[in-house]
């Protein structure tokens, strides 16, 4: 990548394609802020996502369907701006491509150009096709999203695990097929059996990043709130907590707060 801000060797959807041949794994968080995205891009992740989870954990919405394109265009631009190594990837939030792949193309333009991102994720299979292949032939790299789909929520009616049945997993090893095929860089399998994403990975060479889809895939995805510990109520099996930053957070915000009321804070040495 030419005109690169920086030193280190930048990540890209070919280091992915290798990173998958040679059998190595890929690294995936969410981040939705600078800072953020500066803390875990220095740590070394492989891939940023901004998700259109921040409908819930920036915006404090039950699901994802609310946040519109302009919102997710800020949080990228904001991500961009923190990252130098890893490949930032863009949600097309709910409503920016479902109607017709003009849409859908025009979407996913504008995510490039006002944000600065290196790739886009859309949720879906063969209903999408079009979309997903009218976005490839403009140049933009494109993830895919099967097994739970969140902006679908009201159509499944539950968070609950998918493709158990045969008929869904069969349609899901078809639309993976057809992503791979359209010409996709890697596919999030989200809250599908262990087995059923073992079976996918060997059967492509393209990435399978998993999110509750076992230890088989080739590389995991969570959202950085969760793995930070800043939001108890959510729960799922699949997460591993690696800091209480609730409970960090607010031991901290106490001691501050007590600082000042005791007249603790500032001292000497915290004034002008
Ligand atoms: O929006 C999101 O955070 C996601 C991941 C959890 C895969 O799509």
């Amino acid at each position: 990548m030419s005109n690169a801000k920086n030193n280190y060797t930048r990540i890209t959807t070919n280091t992915l394609a290798e990173l998958k041949s040679g059998g190595r794994k890929i690294a995936m968080l969410t981040a939705y802020d600078y800072t953020m995205a500066g803390i875990i891009d220095k740590a070394g992740i492989d891939v940023i996502l901004v998700g259109d989870s921040a409908s819930n954990v920036m915006a404090g919405h039950e699901t994802t369907l609310p946040i519109t394109l302009d919102q997710m265009i800020y949080h990228a631009a904001s991500v961009v701006r923190g990252v130098k190594r890893a490949l930032v990837v863009v949600d097309l939030p709910f409503g920016a491509y479902q109607a017709d792949s003009k849409e859908a193309l025009r979407s996913a333009i504008r995510i490039m150009k006002e944000s600065g991102a290196h790739a886009v994720k859309l949720e879906g299979g063969y209903q999408i096709q079009e979309s997903i292949e009218r976005i490839l032939q403009a140049g933009i790299p494109v993830m895919g999203h099967l097994g739970l789909t969140p902006q679908s929520i009201y159509k499944f009616g539950t968070y609950s695990v998918r493709a158990k049945e045969g008929s869904e997993a069969e349609q899901l090893i078809k639309d993976v097929e057809m992503l791979e095929k359209a010409g996709c860089f890697g596919i999030v399998v989200e809250k599908i059996p262990a087995k059923l994403a073992e079976k996918i990975t060997k059967k492509v060479t393209i990435p399978i990043i998993g999110i509750g889809a076992g230890a088989a895939v080739d590389g995991q995805v969570l959202v950085v709130n969760d793995i930070l510990g800043m939001n108890k109520e959510f729960s799922p099996r699949f997460l591993r907590r690696y800091l209480d930053l609730d409970e960090a957070i607010s031991g901290a915000v106490k001691a501050y707060t007590q600082d000042v009321k005791n007249q603790d804070f500032p001292n000497e040495n915290e004034q002008y």
